[in-house]
């Protein structure tokens, strides 16, 4: 299959699809110079309305045997190509979704399809290890060139998992042993602590708790769950925790017009982060860790800045709390910087630091200090996947090659000066258009209006996804350029001409 696909990339680059100015287009945004990638399409192409006739059969199929209800459309991933997802129907969309954020040099990517064609990378495709057990012998030099290449700073030690919610989980699990080691003042567990925890009571389960942070999302396992606090739907009827929850701060935008209304709320939200920590010790469950993402994503493409984090962090060390950075959604290059606390500027900026998605394996980064002093308490059958590690090297290779990241600044400052731009067009439609590199939202006026938003911009070749009550995401793929921000803003620019 790579050697046909490789082999019709070439045919590809051939062909032409004349689409950007159809009948009718309110043309708002010109097309920047393409520098276009060999192996990619020339822009959206549809067929039919999405999901199509194919896609609603295979819908059926499938929902005699799962639930379906979040399917969106079935596709054809041999025929995507770069930032292109092609559906059964055979409609062609720029993907600014890219699942979920998770692709992140675009579908079918040459090098990618090469890696898989060398041979020498077969037994990584074709066995799958019991990692913690039974490593392969090139696994350290792996994890060299792919996870520690571009560890966060000041830290040398990582876990792979996964995915995003059990490096998450595993990772409180991290803290908490840490925790209850600093307590001990030493890490045996006494004969009351063995026999409590196999009845689930302290000492042996301690009382411990977690503070997160009011529409976080740290994922959908029983102890990332208990943190997340974005949409009610992750969370009815699953016992959870009484850990604290902070406020996050809800700031203005464009933050650059509202510094002193913005460091008001943050300071007010601060105080109540180190309110709950008191709170919580003298309730008898001592905040072991605080957890948070650098933006807010699923609820919402919430920002704060990097003063605001500075602090939190400082606020962590002051109690003795550990403090994890959930990078699941923002790692990985979309900020314009590798991981997004990169922009907080810190040397120390975290003791833990989460990831997935873009990064095709799961895991978390951490201190020294944070490592689980005895085998198989950080542990589980996988523990991730050597052959995702040689797909992260070589999506690493790529950024650094094609430098992705500073790709991503151009195509970001695009992206969120067109949104200011249709945001003055369609006011009573568009607000608080905020982000940082391509991780950019606009708010919608009603979540009604939104979701219909997004469904005709799919029917015109153009995906994109939903977060928080009525934000609009976008989450293209580090090789969403310059051009590609321009089809997006002519198409958006059409449907909100159109809308009623
Ligand atoms: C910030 C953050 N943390 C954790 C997760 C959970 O990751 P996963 O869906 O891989 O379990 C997500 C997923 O969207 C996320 O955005």
């Amino acid at each position: 299959m790579a050697s046909a696909l490789i082999s019709r990339q070439l045919a590809l680059s051939l062909q032409k699809n004349l689409w950007l100015s159809p009948a009718g287009c309110r043309y708002v945004s010109k097309a920047a110079p393409k520098t276009q990638m060999e192996f990619e399409y020339d822009g959206p192409s549809m067929k039919t309305s999405v999901p199509g006739p194919r896609s609603q059969e295979l819908t059926k199929q499938l929902g005699e045997i799962q639930n379906v209800g979040a399917v969106n459309f079935f596709c054809n991933y041999e025929e995507s190509r770069g930032n292109y997802l092609v559906d059964v129907d055979g409609n062609r969309m720029l993907d600014i979704y890219t699942q979920i954020s998770s692709i992140p040099i675009g579908y079918n990517h040459p090098a990618l399809l090469k890696l898989m064609t060398d041979p020498n990378n077969l037994s990584a495709f074709v066995n799958r290890p019991a990692l913690g057990i039974l490593p392969p012998e090139n696994f350290p030099d792996k994890l060299n060139e792919s996870l520690l290449s571009v560890a966060p700073s000041g830290m040398s030690r990582v876990q792979t998992m996964a995915c995003g919610s059990c490096s998450n989980e595993n990772a409180y699990k991290a803290m908490f042993i840490w925790y209850r080691n600093k307590e001990r003042g030493h890490n045996t567990a006494s004969e009351e602590d063995l026999s409590s925890c196999m009845i689930n009571k302290s000492p042996g389960c301690p009382d411990l708790s977690i503070l997160s942070f009011m529409g976080g999302f740290h994922g959908r396992t029983i102890g990332a769950l208990a943190t997340t606090h974005s949409k009610a739907i992750h969370k009815l009827d699953v016992p959870s925790f009484d850990w604290p929850i902070a406020p996050f701060p809800r700031l203005q935008y464009p933050l650059e017009e509202f510094t002193k209304e913005n460091a008001q709320e943050e300071a007010r939200c601060l105080e109540e982060v180190e309110d709950l920590i008191v709170k919580w010790r003298q309730k008898g469950m001592p905040v072991a860790g605080i957890v948070v993402e650098p933006i807010q994503a699923e609820g919402g493409d919430n920002h704060a800045s990097s003063n605001f984090f500075k602090s939190l962090r400082n606020i962590a060390s002051k109690q003795g709390c550990a403090f994890h950075v959930d990078e699941v959604q923002t790692g990985g290059g979309a900020t314009g910087k590798f991981w997004a606390h990169e922009h907080w500027g810190m040397d120390d900026p975290a003791d833990i630091v989460s990831f997935s998605k873009k990064l095709q394996t799961g895991g978390y980064y951490h201190k020294t200090e944070l490592q689980a002093d005895k085998a198989y308490r950080i542990f589980n059958t996988w523990m991730g996947d050597p052959s995702k590690n040689l797909f992260l090297s070589e999506v690493l290779n790529v950024i650094r090659r094609e430098s992705l990241l500073e790709e991503v600044t151009r195509s970001g400052k695009a992206l969120l000066n067109g949104l200011y731009d249709l945001q003055t067009r369609y006011p009573s439609i568009l607000s608080r258009a905020r982000g940082q590199g391509t991780f950019c939202a606009i708010d919608i006026c009603d979540d009604a209006t939104r979701n219909s938003l997004l469904l005709k911009a799919r029917d015109k070749g153009v995906l994109l996804g939903g977060c928080g009550d009525r934000s609009i995401r976008f989450r293209p793929a580090l090789v969403f350029k310059e051009y590609h921000v321009h089809i997006f803003l002519n198409v958006f620019n059409d449907v909100l001409a159109q809308h009623k």
